[in-house]
């Protein structure tokens, strides 16, 4: 037998699954509600107009692409230190490198963290995004899950996830949604992060906030506050994703930064990321990065991206109410008041598996088995047929 004979087939990934399914369907008016990226009202992904004019700068002058360093861009580190943590703690507390989108960013958190605390459990919400619990077991972690979603409360069972975090031991880390939870589209309130907080610093549990939608529940600042919270009170993991709030998802521009005591120890832990980075894929490209120092470092262009980000999170929750309001039309008695609660790119309708079948195969309606829909997928122009057929098969 040869090494590669016996290869067995890895899983298809749930959601390319589905988008393949989409794709293959002829019939008109299909509507892909299972993808986690941002479109305009006319369906397509944007270009931000602060992103357009950050390239026409660049190509003005345009620079050699040499080799960045490991921790990649000094400008776009300080940029992210700076937006994510303002001045909560001293920019030589923090550890930072550059990394390939949010992803990247939690890959090379595993891996540090694995070396550090190699017998650690990770706990992720129950649900979660479907990467986290792979990334994590990918760096050898064994992964659990604390309650995070009451289906009947439509939100957050705070009590139970409380609960279980206090019996969480030392040292587990804990892996938290920063805001625009995803799946549920169920964040924390301000009081809920303080319970969350006290009992992750008391158990001596490891923090790592994952930030992915900064800007799209409320505002940077209210988005960023449970990262602040958390830094201000001791160390913490923190990733950020520029993939969804710059519209620059092929650009893979994200981050992992690590408050940590003091300077010293923010420059002993840069140098171990640094050893992750090097031997991961030695150091970052150049163009997502420079984009994005590039608008943050312009007063002008930063309050143009912080307009064309409210632009999103508006037209988002424009379509959550039009769709709600539009279910309640549909068929008196339907309960959508959540739809209209939640943060974020995604909606746990609370439709299950049954019903979701039945919207790809009678209505082409493509969205996750667990009942998650994209609401940016929604538009004028397709608002009244989903909204149609939603009714038909809500429960
Ligand atoms: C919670 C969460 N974390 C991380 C990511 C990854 O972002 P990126 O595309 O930048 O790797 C996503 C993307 O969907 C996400 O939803």
């Amino acid at each position: 037998m040869s090494l590669l004979s016996s290869v067995e087939r890895a899983p298809r990934d749930p959601i390319l699954g589905l988008t393949e399914a989409f794709k293959a369907d002829d019939r008109p008016g299909k509507v892909n509600l299972g993808v986690g990226v941002y479109m305009d009202a006319d369906g397509t992904v944007p270009l931000l107009e602060c992103v357009k004019t950050a390239q026409d700068r660049l190509a003005a002058n345009p620079a050699p692409y040499g080799y960045l360093p490991i921790d990649g861009l000094a400008a776009y580190d300080d940029a992210v230190v700076d937006l994510v943590f303002g001045d909560t703690v001293p920019r030589d507390h923090v550890a930072v490198v550059q990394g390939l989108g949010g992803t990247g960013s939690l890959k090379v958190a595993g891996d540090l963290l694995r070396r550090l605390q190699p017998e650690a459990k990770v706990l992720i919400s129950d649900p979660s995004w479907e990467n986290h619990q792979a990334l994590f077991s990918r760096a050898g972690f064994e992964v659990e899950r604390y309650p995070y979603y009451d289906a009947e409360a439509h939100g957050v069972d705070v009590d139970a996830m409380v609960t279980a975090l206090g019996e969480a031991p030392a040292g587990t880390v804990v892996v938290l949604h920063a805001c625009c939870h995803n799946p549920t589209g169920y964040d924390l309130t301000p009081d809920e992060w303080a319970r969350v907080e006290q009992v992750v610093r008391e158990r001596g549990l490891v923090p790592l906030l994952d930030m992915a939608y900064q800007g799209f529940a409320t505002d940077l600042a209210s988005d960023g506050a449970a990262v602040r919270r958390f830094a201000a009170s001791g160390p913490v993991f923190v990733t950020t994703s520029f993939s969804k709030t710059f519209s620059l998802y092929g650009e893979r521009v994200g981050a992992l930064s690590v408050v940590c005591a003091d300077a010293d120890e923010a420059a002993r832990v840069l140098s171990q990321l640094k050893i992750v980075v090097r031997t991961t894929y030695s150091n970052p490209p150049t163009n997502g990065a420079t984009l994005v120092a590039t608008v943050l470092g312009d007063a002008e262009l930063r309050s143009q991206w912080e307009g064309e980000l409210a632009g999103m999170r508006d037209r988002i929750k424009e379509m959550r109410v039009a769709l709600r309001s539009g279910l309640e039309q549909a068929r008196p008695g339907i309960v959508a008041e959540h739809i209209t609660t939640q943060n974020g790119m995604f909606s746990y309708s609370g439709l299950g598996k049954e019903q979701m079948v039945r919207l790809r195969e009678e209505f082409a309606l493509y969205g996750l088995d667990s009942g998650r829909l994209a609401i940016p997928a929604l538009n004028p122009g397709n608002l009244d047929r989903v909204v149609d057929a939603l009714a038909k098969v809500w429960p």
